[in-house]
């Protein structure tokens, strides 16, 4: 995932937990940056906020990919952006279907989540240890569980055909690594970071929100990204930033 370092490919595994997790614990022993870990099933997949991730076996690209940026941990709050544009990116390339970010972590088609992001860290007050990349795509899912059916769509689904997983990978992480790499090197990218997220999504901007919030949360109209890649929203009370909670569409 450098420059140098050749690419290497994903340890595969038939069945895992989480893959997040066991990069976690590969990145703890020590695995170099690059380290990948995907698997045909998750019996524990997990997503933001300790919610689960649909993994049926088969059927979806379950990722992850260990990181180790040698920045402070406040720069890498955009590094869950530059997955989402490097999902995006490889996933229209490979399939040509049209995919509209959702901040933070959502890639959606006709209002459908169908891809996630869920980036964990393992950091001391300035430095990062390691930061793992996980992302979840529904790729030939025919159906759905009753309580997804509404909100949840595969690129199957989308496309009305069945697509390559290890295409949709090699492409996904050729992807990450150089957006990855453009963030360690490129003084100008996470302006082009921001940039490409905001041209990508059609909620991060003029879109009402409820936003989720420990005291009832709140309604607003989105207002983009702040410098940080925070989102903005315009409120009754003022402009608001929001750092991790959920947002709901209106
Ligand atoms: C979200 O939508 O909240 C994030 C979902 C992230 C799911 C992926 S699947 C691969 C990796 N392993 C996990 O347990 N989660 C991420």
């Amino acid at each position: 995932m450098t420059a140098t370092d050749p690419w290497p490919p994903p340890q595969y595994h038939a069945e895992v937990t989480s893959t997040n997790d066991l990069a976690l614990q590969l990145a703890l022993r020590g695995a170099p940056e690059g380290s990948a870990v995907q698997a045909g099933r998750q019996t524990a997949g997990r997503g933001r906020f300790g919610r689960e991730w649909f993994s049926p076996a088969d059927a979806g690209l379950y990722l992850s990919v260990v990181a180790r940026p040698d920045r402070a941990p406040r720069s890498w709050s955009l590094l869950t952006l530059a997955a989402g544009v490097a999902a995006a990116e490889a996933i229209e390339r490979t399939t040509g279907l049209r995919c509209d970010l959702k901040w933070p972590n959502d890639l959606l088609i006709d209002g459908k989540k169908f891809c996630g992001i869920l980036t964990e860290m393992n950091a001391e007050a300035t430095r990062v240890r390691h930061i793992v990349i996980g992302i979840g795509i529904n790729v030939n899912h025919a159906s759905f569980p009753t309580e997804l059916q509404t909100i949840a769509t595969s690129l199957r689904l989308a496309s009305g055909k069945e697509l390559s997983r290890v295409e949709l990978c090699a492409a996904l992480l050729k992807s990450l690594d150089r957006e990855y790499r453009a963030l360690l090197e490129k003084s100008d990218a996470r302006e082009s970071v921001l940039k490409r997220f905001q041209e990508r999504s059609s909620s991060v901007r003029d879109r009402q929100v409820y936003v989720e919030a420990e005291n009832g949360g709140y309604e607003g109209m989105t207002y983009g990204l702040d410098p940080r890649g925070f989102l903005q929203v315009r409120t009754l009370q003022g402009l608001r930033i929001v750092l991790s909670s959920s947002v709901h569409l209106r």
